[in-house]
């Protein structure tokens, strides 16, 4: 596919502390004069958000999850991300395929030659250009997220122990990136997070 646009996603456990972290990206973005186009997974459609909500809130056999996961992708990539690449936009993304690896493979325990093929399936030629990894140890995140929220999800509702998996699973995926994905030490406070953002920002794209 030809990518005129620049792909970012940004990507962590639960309670890293993504979203000041994407505001301030879409800032940086619009500053060197793109348009940006803000999306989230699972979700960013009619019918991705109306998965989400099934996928966050109904309970389901592991590979069903999985593999709704991915249909969302399909739907997104169609309806929102290529067309917007392709016109020239930047799409700031809160999670993509690299979300499916670290909690289906990683936390889930499904193996990743099955994701592997759906990744080939669903989007053969496109990886992001860029991918933060908001990393911190599962304890912190936790008292973050008792202290933001009314009502946990199913995700959020898992216990330490799938937390740490999926960490490693990032952590291990991060590690075979080639670069791709940045890891952000995010037990910091939020502005040296964003300082870290804004100059990864600055190396890879002016
Ligand atoms: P997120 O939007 O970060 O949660 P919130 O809005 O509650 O901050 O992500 C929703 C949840 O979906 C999150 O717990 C991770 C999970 N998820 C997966 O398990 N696999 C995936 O492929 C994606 C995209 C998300």
């Amino acid at each position: 596919m030809i990518q005129p646009g620049r792909f970012i996603t940004f990507e962590g456990i639960d309670g890293a502390g993504k979203s000041t972290q994407i505001a301030a990206s879409i800032d940086w973005v619009r500053a060197h004069g793109h348009e940006v186009v803000q999306s989230r997974e699972p979700g960013g459609t009619a019918l991705g958000e109306k998965l989400r909500a099934l996928l966050l809130h109904e309970s389901m056999h592991l590979e069903t999850e999985a593999l709704l996961m991915f249909a969302a992708r399909r739907e997104h990539l169609a309806e929102i991300i290529e067309p917007a690449l392709a016109r020239g936009a930047w799409v700031v993304c809160d999670r993509f395929s690299d979300a499916t690896f670290a909690y289906q493979s990683g936390g889930r325990g499904l193996a990743e030659a099955k994701f592997r093929a759906l990744e080939d399936w669903v989007h053969p030629d496109l990886q992001p250009d860029l991918t933060f990894l908001f990393d911190l140890p599962p304890a912190i995140a936790a008292q973050r997220l008792a202290s933001g929220r009314e009502q946990a999800d199913r995700f959020e509702r898992e216990q330490r122990d799938f937390f740490e998996r999926v960490r490693n699973a990032y952590l291990q995926r991060a590690r075979s990136s080639n670069g791709r994905i940045a890891v952000i030490d995010s037990a910091r406070d939020p502005q040296a997070i964003c300082a870290d953002v804004l100059e990864c920002l600055e190396q890879r794209f002016s």
